[in-house]
């Protein structure tokens, strides 16, 4: 469905009955990256999956965007969906949009799961990256994404065996507003650090990271988990950076654990002693 958000079209996937989950796409993808979480996970829990201003169905920008402004359209989507509180998920550039909202609004998450993402900001060659994926975007299209991104999404073993991922894949990444990838780009070259707000994390966090992911390695993973109070680490193996799509059964079987054991404890909690 569409919401108006920031006087913007806004798309957001709304799925499912019970504690809200709201999952953040990475780059060059939309809320479709979340297929198979929203069909498991909506079975218990009410699942929402928007999609990032100029990204998917919601509105292209026309002024610059920060991963700041990505982040409050998400509490305005909140707002206009009366959702006071969320476990929060972010996926890579989701990743780095749900570090912003930790530090914007940490008071409206109950549970934060960070999936192949990082906590540093780009270093100048990053930098430099980045502005060579906007021009070739905007020479070449969205291919331009979709060629740069397939080889670090999955394992050369996933693309041999799993066409049909594939070609979804390329779909999806086909289908993205090229400007829209721009403002994205941009927005991730000049991030904010976030190392600083791990240790401010207070709720319970579960962290996943893909045995071969280039894009956000393990061991950065492990030491953006060691830096958050009591989280929680796993990494899938066999998996590159795309886990939730590569290795959805491994995936969902972390977050429906952990969802299930943080409700739990807020259950004890509001428990009479
Ligand atoms: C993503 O998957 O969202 C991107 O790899 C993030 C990035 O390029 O830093």
């Amino acid at each position: 469905m569409k919401k108006h958000v920031n006087g913007n079209e806004y798309f957001v996937q709304d799925q499912g009955q019970g504690a809200p989950v709201i999952l953040l796409h990475g780059f060059p993808l939309d809320h479709r990256m979340w297929h198979s979480q929203m069909e498991t996970l909506s079975a218990q829990y009410r699942v929402l999956t928007p999609d990032f201003r100029g990204m998917g169905q919601s509105d292209v920008p026309v002024t610059p965007m920060s991963l700041t402004q990505y982040a409050q359209d998400i509490l305005a989507l909140m707002d206009e969906l009366r959702i006071e509180k969320a476990t929060l998920g972010g996926f890579s550039m989701g990743g780095y949009v749900a570090m912003a909202l930790m530090r914007l609004a940490p008071e409206r998450f109950s549970a934060l799961i960070l999936a192949n993402t990082r906590p540093e900001p780009d270093g100048q060659e990053g930098r430099k990256n980045r502005m060579n994926m906007a021009v070739s975007l905007y020479e070449k299209g969205a291919a331009a994404a979709r060629d740069a991104m397939m080889p670090k999404l999955v394992t050369t073993a996933t693309i041999q065996e799993q066409p049909q991922l594939i070609d979804n894949l390329k779909m999806i990444m086909d289908s993205m507003p090229p400007e829209g990838l721009v403002h994205a780009s941009i927005a991730m070259a000049f991030r904010a650090d976030s190392v600083d707000l791990l240790p401010t994390i207070s709720v319970p966090t579960l962290v996943i990271a893909g045995e071969q992911d280039a894009i956000a390695p393990p061991d950065v993973m492990k030491s953006m988990a060691d830096q958050i109070p009591g989280a929680k680490f796993h990494v899938i193996p066999s998996a590159s950076h795309l886990t939730p799509m590569e290795k959805p059964e491994a995936f969902n079987e972390l977050v429906l654990a952990f969802l299930k054991e943080v409700s739990l404890k807020s259950m004890d909690y509001h428990s009479p002693s």
